[in-house]
């Protein structure tokens, strides 16, 4: 049975909105916990767009099962890294404008920076996944550069627009996870999984994290709105 990892930046999306101290994502992380994720992810953005380095300090402290930060491949990231020392790091392409990341690490396109920083993180104890497309060029280069694990991007798959776009998505997923467990990485997914298309990813037996956010946290906060309500009414009629 796969793992379930839970992204907490959303959160920290809602708090940035207003600059405020609430919601915090350290709390959510530890609900999450409660709920029985095995895992806390994490993005500290270059932009600092939602999770702050406060936020990376105190939940390092807090978590009970296993961190994992995602971070672009730069000096800076490198050096908080190999500081805070999270149990994994998940490098991931980051472009500024994007609204969220947009594919996968370009492996092949820049095996000698991406070798470099596998190996820095190694030397800091720290488990090392990339976050590759599915596809074959990109997961032998994982393999080449001496990643532990490689996240395959699900957004393909959980964007497609038909059938047919989508059966092609998942044969590339069960292929790409098939290559990379016959290397030897680990094989984690994340990017768009929801509630329904988790039903086919969860089919595919290499996999044995995933890597939520969006749609955990979305549900979230719908299921959580008759509660919060209540509890204003109850205050404003003083009970
Ligand atoms: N995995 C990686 C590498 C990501 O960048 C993200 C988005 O932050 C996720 C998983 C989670 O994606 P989603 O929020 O769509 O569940």
């Amino acid at each position: 049975m796969a793992r379930l990892a839970v992204n907490v930046d959303h959160v920290a999306t809602i708090r940035q909105a207003r600059l405020a101290k609430y919601p915090d994502p350290v709390m959510a992380a530890a609900l999450a916990e409660l709920g029985g994720a095995q895992g806390i992810v994490i993005h500290l953005r270059e932009d600092r767009r939602h999770i702050q380095d406060r936020d990376l300090e105190i939940l390092r402290k807090t978590v009970q099962t296993h961190l994992n930060l995602e971070m672009a491949i730069t000096r800076e990231m490198l050096d908080i890294a190999l500081r805070i020392r999270p149990d994994r790091c998940t490098l991931v392409p980051e472009k500024r404008q994007e609204l969220t990341t947009e594919g996968g690490l370009d492996v092949v396109g820049q095996e000698e920076k991406v070798r470099s920083a596998v190996a820095e993180l190694h030397e800091g104890n720290i488990e090392v996944s990339l976050f590759i497309d599915a596809d074959e060029q990109q997961v032998r280069a994982a393999h080449r550069v001496g990643a532990n694990v490689v996240e395959l991007h699900t957004g393909t798959f959980a964007d497609a627009g038909t059938a047919e776009e989508r059966h092609r998505a998942l044969e590339a997923l069960r292929n790409a996870a098939k290559l990379a467990k016959s290397l030897g990485l680990k094989v984690h997914a994340g990017h768009g999984v929801d509630y329904t298309n988790i039903v086919d990813l969860r089919e595919i037996p290499e996999i044995e994290e995933f890597s939520i956010g969006h749609s955990i946290v979305a549900r979230a906060v719908l299921v959580g709105m008759e509660q919060a309500v209540r509890d204003m009414i109850r205050l404003i009629e003083g009970r």
